[in-house]
């Protein structure tokens, strides 16, 4: 542990998208704020930080989380994965990204990181889901500009593959 302007900072580490990080938080600090702002890996969104809008969402240990109400410091040891682990590291776009972009699931793309996270999660879990688990999925976030339509598509396709 260490201090910076009197308030106490512990070093951490954990395995993000498959390399292992480490850095100083303070017991307080948002694993988002540790991402972007520590890490420099500004893919992960934050909007509302509290929970509602879902454009913070990534996996942790193989499950969705998220990231605005988790703290740095519970992600010690952990496997984190964020939305620049989906692409292939030659950049190559996979299934789900692909389907976004056919299906034109984003304009701003402000909720996109999160809505495939979400899925990504869910694909993980149910390779096949019904409509109902999708929107279940989906319905958890906030999205201001498609009006959703080309995001189902998406996660249809998605689904349906074989
Ligand atoms: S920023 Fe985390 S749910 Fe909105
Ligand atoms: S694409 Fe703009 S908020 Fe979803």
């Amino acid at each position: 542990m260490r201090e910076l302007n009197g308030a106490a900072r512990h070093r951490i580490g954990f395995t993000l998208n498959g390399r292992a990080v480490s850095g100083w938080a303070e017991p307080r600090l948002l694993l988002t704020d540790f991402l972007r702002q520590e890490l420099g890996e500004t893919g992960t969104h934050v909007g509302c930080e509290h929970g509602i809008c879902g454009a913070c969402t990534i996996r942790i240990d193989g499950r969705a989380v998220r990231g605005c109400l988790y703290l740095a410091v519970q992600a010690d040891g952990r496997e984190v994965q964020t939305v620049e682990g989906l692409a292939d590291p030659d950049g190559a776009l996979n299934a789900l990204q692909r389907a976004f972009r056919k299906h034109h699931a984003l304009q701003c793309g402000y909720c996109t990181p999160g809505l495939l996270m979400s899925l990504t999660d869910l694909f993980a879990r149910t390779p096949r889901p019904s409509e109902a688990q999708i929107l279940d999925v989906v319905g958890g976030h906030l999205c201001r500009c498609t009006g959703y339509a080309g995001i189902m598509a998406a996660a249809r396709e998605v689904a349906a593959e074989p």
